[in-house]
């Protein structure tokens, strides 16, 4: 809890827009020059993977400072056996408003209602300075790995058990939705993101910090 009179509430249409925005503002240079986030959240609202009873917003003011969104995604054993869980992502708090307790409170929100809707795991590939500190663990703590063969466990896919002993030790293959394939279309994304102010794209240091996050794996 902060000291915000805030409200946590579910997103509506009339909200779409101003998610849009908060997404690209929070995002923008953070990974790679400009972002896509803000159109990843405008066509992960129709796919099917999505979860629109897991789509949150926090209100301040009369305006909406931070969005968390989620889908549907699998795990695989090597048997073969799949085991529906869920993906988060993305979550994104104005940068005016970060560092203040709302990431947290909406994570924590929703990881309630999704636990009574009978969900017991969630994972997201992000910083996991940002997670660790709401039970995410690294992935190969829970022996859940990504891609083919032998798999490999990325230093940034982050897993969380909604319902202690979930994952029991088992190996899994990691199987997400292609609910982001659309954002490989950089000319659908530069289109898309003209209908927001103008803003400049341009190097950081937190992009170096993302290469090193998004190309490192655990190996022992
Ligand atoms: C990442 C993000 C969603 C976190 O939300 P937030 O409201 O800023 O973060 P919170 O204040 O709720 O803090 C969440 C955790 O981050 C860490 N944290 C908070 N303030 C911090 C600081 N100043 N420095 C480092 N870590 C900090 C803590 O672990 C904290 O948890 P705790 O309070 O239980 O210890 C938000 O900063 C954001 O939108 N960033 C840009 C977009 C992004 O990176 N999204 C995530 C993609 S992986």
């Amino acid at each position: 809890m902060n000291k915000y009179d805030y409200i946590i509430r579910r997103e509506t249409e009339n909200d779409y827009r101003e998610t849009e925005n908060l997404t690209r503002e929070a995002f923008w240079n953070l990974n790679t020059p400009g972002c896509f986030e803000h159109y990843f959240v405008h066509i992960m609202r129709s796919h099917r993977d999505f979860i629109p009873e897991l789509d949150y917003v926090i209100e301040l003011d009369g305006k909406v400072i931070a969005n968390v969104m989620y889908c549907r995604s699998k795990l695989v054993d090597e048997q073969g056996n799949e085991k529906n869980i869920i993906t988060m992502g993305p979550l994104c708090v104005l940068p005016e408003y970060q560092r203040k307790g709302f990431g947290k409170a909406l994570l924590e929100h929703t990881f309630k209602i999704a636990e009574s809707k009978g969900f017991d795991v969630v994972i997201n590939f992000g910083n996991p300075d940002n997670y660790v500190s709401r039970g995410y663990r690294s992935c190969r703590k829970y022996n859940v790995c990504f891609g083919e063969g032998e798999g490999f466990f990325p230093a940034a896919l982050l897993v969380k058990e909604l319902k202690e002993g979930a994952l029991d030790g088992r190996k899994w293959f990691y199987r997400p939705s292609d609910v982001d394939t659309p954002c490989d279309d950089e000319a659908a994304v530069a289109e898309f993101d003209r209908l927001f102010p103008p803003k400049e794209a341009g190097w950081q240091p937190s992009q170096e910090e993302f290469y090193i996050h998004s190309h490192s794996a655990i190996t022992w």
